[in-house]
């Protein structure tokens, strides 16, 4: 059956060659965000689906259309996280970290699910790495998480970045916005789609992300929620500005980002490249831990999509750090010689060596076969040979170039000093390099 060996639609396995580049960006962002003191938290993969309902609104596509929603063996409908910040948020309050040691930042990597039409670059299950800072009401706030975005995305190397910023204003501004967004879709009403006809109702500005390109030609049209901001949001949304351009991060203000989560207020931004889906996006959210019944204390945050960030890495020929290689491969020839690779494997090992030996039961050549493969950078055979007279030959694998070399003991101080000043030293120093 071959339901069996597909992977679900929308899906993807990550193989021990591509691992390694995952871990990298992982690490990268991670450790940048640690930078800006942010530490890391890990929630589950699962909430009540209350929690994204009412964290970030039901007349949105993401809670409407994609959700994973299932009940669990206990009657409860639980769905799997979509994005984070709901989730987070929810942690945030239930173990008391919104007190007095504000702000609170975290940082987080984890798989989102949600159910989409599947494409290039768009999941139905797929990684983001976010952050969140919460109870910083100020601009500054704003311009911290906006450095960290962009700096996150520089020291990955990706290249024609564009930094989109907009603000979608406070509740007081925003009911104005949607008196105005309300009386220009009346108009239109009959051609807007039906999800879009109930939004008109209940929250026209999530007409604004519509996936509809009827819906989208006549949003285009649509008034400016800049136009309506209010006096307090106006100024906010300025110092913003100027602190981007003190910390010289190129930015393009834009009206038409909106972001298609209900629980974003003022700032918002997103981070693309030319002819790709959006790489990061995110914003300030005024009201979402209150309205989770938690303290009244703003939050900030973004997240970027794992699997399109690597994508245009990949694209654009963005370096990343070579993958560990085999340091030594221990080819062997007959019970004893197998046992006495075994030892000398597992020492070295535990001398922090990545060595490797037969598994398989296989010829020499095989073995070698394998070594080469592995492209390990020395091996050496053992035989009844070597054993008895105590000595074998080390390989350089590149050049061909073989070394006498002790066995027993003296084998270990010989490695080891093959590899760090020995002629393979030059091989080692060039795996430690960077390469494409
Ligand atoms: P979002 O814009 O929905 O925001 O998602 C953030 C990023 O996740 C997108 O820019 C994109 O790179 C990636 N992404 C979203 N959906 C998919 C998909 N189906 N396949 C592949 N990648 C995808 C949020 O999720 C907010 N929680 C961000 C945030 C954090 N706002 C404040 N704090």
């Amino acid at each position: 059956m071959a339901i069996l060996t597909t992977r679900p639609r929308g899906t993807n396995d990550f193989l021990p060659e591509q691992t390694p580049r995952w871990q990298y960006l992982e690490r990268t962002l991670l450790s940048t965000a640690a930078l800006y003191g942010f530490g890391e938290i890990r929630t589950p993969t699962f909430e009540h689906t209350e929690l994204f309902q009412r964290g970030v609104g039901d007349t949105t596509d993401v809670v409407s259309k994609e959700m994973y929603t299932f009940t669990d063996k206990g009657g409860r409908s639980v769905t799997l996280r979509p994005e984070g910040t709901a989730g987070i948020c929810r942690a945030a309050i239930e173990n008391g970290l919104l007190g007095d040691a504000l702000p609170l930042k975290v940082s987080y990597v984890f798989n989102c699910f949600r159910y989409e039409k599947a494409q290039r670059g768009r999941y139905r299950q797929f990684h983001q790495f976010g952050v969140e800072c919460y109870g910083a009401a100020g601009p500054q706030a704003d311009a911290e998480i906006l450095s960290l975005a962009w700096e996150g995305l520089q020291t990955l190397g990706l290249r024609e970045l564009q930094l989109s910023v907009n603000s979608i204003g406070c509740p007081a501004c925003r009911a104005e916005y949607h008196r105005a967004l309300r009386a220009y879709f009346e108009d239109r009403r009959e051609e807007l789609c039906e999800t879009c006809r109930e939004r008109l109702e209940k929250n026209p500005m999530r007409i604004l992300d519509c996936k509809s390109p009827v819906c989208g030609q006549i949003a285009a049209g649509a008034p400016r929620v800049l136009d309506y901001l209010c006096g307090d949001c106006r100024a906010h949304f300025e110092r913003v500005q100027s602190l981007l351009r003190a910390a010289k991060i190129p930015f393009t203000v834009d009206a038409g980002i909106v972001r298609g989560l209900d629980y974003y207020t003022r700032t918002v931004f997103e981070i693309s490249v030319p002819g790709f889906p959006a790489l990061c996006g995110g914003g300030r959210y005024g009201g979402l831990c209150r309205q989770l019944g938690g303290p009244d204390v703003e939050g900030i945050g973004f997240a970027m999509g794992l699997e399109r960030l690597l994508m245009v890495m990949e694209q654009q020929n963005c370096e990343f750090p070579q993958p560990p290689q085999c340091d030594l491969y221990i080819a062997s020839m007959g019970e004893a010689a197998a046992q006495e690779a075994f030892r000398l494997t597992t020492l070295l090992r535990r001398e922090g060596y990545a060595v490797e030996c037969d598994l398989m039961g296989r010829s020499v050549k095989a073995q070698m076969k394998y070594a080469n493969k592995l492209g390990a950078l020395y091996s050496m055979v053992l035989g009844e040979a070597e054993l008895e007279q105590g000595a074998a030959r080390l390989k350089q694998m590149a050049t061909g170039e073989e070394k006498p070399v002790p066995l027993g003991e003296a084998f270990f101080t010989a490695f080891e000093q093959e590899m760090h000043n020995g002629w393979f030293a030059a091989a080692a120093e060039a795996a430690e390099g960077l390469t494409r």
